[in-house]
């Protein structure tokens, strides 16, 4: 089966290293620009990070795309037929990875770290009560990503609280209620803008919001005005709406606001590489795809 290898802005070379690895023999054709529509007319398979508008329609061969991510949302482009099945990577280390980065700003946030650092630069040493974090963090979306996050907050004493489709019933009442609020969403059209300037309210005064999930769930002008009102204690954001942040952005400045560049987690080029080949597997046996993801549903 002929695959092509788009992961651009990423560079392929660690992804084609490890298919070399994981799955020798691979008809492997890493994407360039110059691609003419013969070369694109072979490709069955796809491994990638986005999909750009008007590339589907040039494969009309194509039956499966895998992505390098667990987010898929750069993929389910409206141009892909809807008979092309999609699969994501799900990586546990990577939902470690991200769990301890969640656990970090939380505890820095409820441990008033920032507070502590703002002393000692004006060289000022004074004691003031501090107790072990007891905070109730609510965790929406509780995935591969989210139930890592869950465990991790949980076993460091937070009181953690999860919601996801399946729970149902309507947010509200669980934002009021949390000190510290967790998105670890898919992005859907369902859960963009998640948290706008309603959402926002309805959060506790004085909460924080870690988001590590897409910065699209997050409308930015409303985070900004709600943490300058002094509504919201502030925000971990790894994800901003466009990436990289420009640096004329307004989130840089924001006092409450971290900004860290997508870093939270990474799948491995070798995970990714393992279970692409255990895809390819079931789809040349014609057995049903591991961690296929509901077109319909989003994620
Ligand atoms: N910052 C990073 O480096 C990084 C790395 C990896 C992933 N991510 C992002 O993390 C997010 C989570 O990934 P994941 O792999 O954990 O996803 P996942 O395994 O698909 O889990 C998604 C969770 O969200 C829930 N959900 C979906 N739509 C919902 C809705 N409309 N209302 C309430 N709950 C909803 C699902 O509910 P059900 O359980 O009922 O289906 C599920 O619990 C994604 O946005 C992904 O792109 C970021």
């Amino acid at each position: 089966m002929k695959v092509l290898l788009l992961t651009h802005p990423m560079s392929p070379v660690p992804f084609a290293d490890a298919l070399a690895q994981a799955a020798p023999g691979l008809d492997l054709r890493v994407w360039d620009k110059a691609m003419d529509d013969e070369a694109l007319a072979q490709v069955e398979v796809l491994l990638a990070w986005r999909l750009p508008v008007g590339l589907a329609p040039r494969m009309p061969r194509l039956r499966w795309v895998c992505s390098v991510a667990a987010g898929v949302e750069k993929l389910l482009v409206p141009d892909l037929p809807a008979a092309v099945a999609v699969s994501r990577t799900v990586d546990p280390g990577q939902a470690f990875a991200i769990a301890q980065y969640v656990t970090l700003m939380a505890l820095r946030h409820a441990r008033r770290l920032p507070r502590h650092e703002g002393l000692q630069r004006e060289r000022v040493w004074r004691r003031e009560p501090s107790f072990a974090a007891r905070h109730r963090v609510l965790v929406l979306g509780t995935g591969a990503t989210g139930s890592a996050i869950a465990q991790m907050l949980s076993a460091v004493g937070f009181e953690v609280q999860g919601w996801s489709r399946r729970r149902g019933g309507e947010a509200g009442p669980l934002l009021a209620a949390a000190d510290i609020v967790v998105c670890a969403l898919p992005l859907t059209a369902q859960t963009e803008r998640f948290f706008d300037a309603g959402r926002l309210a309805q959060m506790k005064p004085g909460a924080y919001l870690v988001n590590i999930a897409r910065g699209a769930h997050v409308v930015e002008a409303d985070l900004i005005d709600a943490v300058r009102s002094g509504h919201l204690a502030g925000a971990a954001l790894d994800v901003q709406s466009s990436e990289p942040l420009p640096a004329d952005h307004a989130l840089w400045a924001v006092d409450g606001i971290t900004i860290t560049p997508h870093i939270a987690g990474e799948a491995t080029p070798q995970t990714v590489a393992r279970q692409f080949a255990e895809g390819l597997a079931a789809l040349q046996a014609g057995r049903p795809l591991p961690r296929q993801v509901d077109r319909a549903a989003g994620y």
